[in-house]
């Protein structure tokens, strides 16, 4: 990862300094994203959840106990990884129910921590940006923090962060949880380290317009990889841009579905999330053999895949240039994902949808010299996923005007 702040760099002025302002903390960035849970009981057990499948601990708490009377937010960390669930408290809050409503439980928010709150608001105003909240600061006793919200795709914000000598547990009003779960000392290690890359899903045609998003609004450029062409099965397709900040420390691939035989996986996410929104969150880790047989054990569940990619993948590795260093079986037991060029190798793995809905999910990796996304794994992953689409029956045949029959 890129350092934080490039020495002799003037900060917040010019393209370089608004990309290196939003990544201070590159192996905290994107910093932390919110997750919305419906209804008031619901946020303690969606961090259960994370915390007993997924090896997150609680960190922070805010809620009625602590003096927050309108939202309960339930904070959980895995080393530089953080999630916020949250949930109305009280009847008729229209902002957080009508999301639910709308959207079922999902990603409402990617914050990102940032050197000038101030500054980047200013320019995304003038470039056209929609400001949900302009700039405010909150306080305890801990210090002060300034905050400010961006609109992005569909009704998704990114919060801006900027910590004015803060040294609290987490952010201003958050106390230490109430409960510590005695289970969770017991469970093996998750071993997740830092968020790698979000994933935006857009519905058709809206790729292009949201990448030059963050392109004119946030300085962003894009991340040139093999990705940023079409991605196709026998069935679907979809299309993606990933975009990234001047040290390229925060990678956001965006997709939109593309025309083919039957539904888009992304169509679908676009049809159960009501619009555009987060697909997934990939967790970075440095030994994705441990955090897998861990996370299995802890009972996550996983995409599969089938046994033919493995004879498929030994093949192919035969005349590769790289050398996998991980146990080709052991890879295969754990249905974990490689991908690679002439210069490096990743490892992935995709857990099935953390809600009910078939919309957000997540993403295990470890990188070795490759700064991909996974394009090679797209085939054998969207049959995977297209195997479960059609067990929902949503693998559906589009006949030429575009619209869908059931099979
Ligand atoms: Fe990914």
């Amino acid at each position: 990862m890129a350092a934080a702040a490039v020495p002799g760099r003037q900060p917040f002025r010019g393209q370089a300094a608004v990309a290196a302002a939003i990544s201070r903390q590159p192996s905290r960035a994107p910093w932390p994203p919110l997750l919305p849970h419906r209804g008031p009981s619901r946020p303690p057990q969606a961090a259960s959840y994370y915390c007993n499948k997924l090896g997150f601990e609680e960190l922070a708490y805010r809620g009625l106990e602590t003096g927050s009377r309108e939202v309960v937010s339930h904070v959980v960390r895995q080393d530089k990884i953080v999630f916020v669930l949250s949930s109305a408290l009280n009847p008729g809050n229209e902002e957080m129910g009508e999301h639910l409503v709308k959207h079922g439980d999902g990603v409402k928010d990617v914050a990102f921590e940032v050197e000038d709150c101030d500054f980047i608001v200013q320019k995304a105003k003038e470039r056209g940006a929609v400001v949900v909240k302009e700039p405010w600061i909150e306080e305890d006793k801990h210090g002060k923090v300034k905050f400010a919200v961006i609109q992005t795709y569909g009704d998704t914000t990114h919060t801006l962060i900027e910590k004015l000598n803060y040294k609290g547990l987490f952010l201003p009003g958050y106390h230490a949880p109430l409960f510590k779960d005695p289970l969770l000392p017991k469970l093996p290690n998750g071993k997740l380290n830092f968020i790698d890359h979000v994933v935006g899903n857009q519905p058709d045609l809206q790729m292009v317009p949201v990448a030059d998003w963050y392109q004119k609004n946030l300085l962003f450029h894009r991340f040139w990889s093999v990705d940023d062409k079409q991605l196709h099965t026998e069935f679907s397709a979809l299309r993606s841009i990933v975009v990234t900040n001047y040290e390229e420390t925060i990678k956001m691939p965006i997709n939109e579905p593309a025309a083919g035989k039957k539904k888009s996986q992304i169509q679908e996410y676009v049809d159960y999330y009501g619009g555009a929104g987060v697909q997934h969150i990939a967790l970075n880790t440095s030994d994705i053999i441990t955090a897998i047989t861990n996370l299995k054990q802890r009972g996550m569940q996983f995409m599969d895949v089938p046994s033919s990619y493995y004879q498929m993948l030994r093949e192919r590795l035969k005349t590769a240039k790289i050398k996998v260093k991980e146990n080709i079986d052991k890879l295969a037991e754990l249905k974990i994902l490689v991908d690679f060029d002439e210069k490096g190798y990743l490892l992935q793995i995709f857990t099935k949808p953390v809600q009910d809905r078939p919309t957000l999910f997540l993403e295990v990796i470890q990188r070795h010299n490759h700064q991909g996304f996974g394009a090679g794994n797209f085939k054998s992953l969207f049959e995977a996923i297209e195997f479960d689409q059609d067990a929902r029956g949503n693998l559906t045949v589009l006949n030429p005007s575009g619209e869908t029959n059931l099979l």
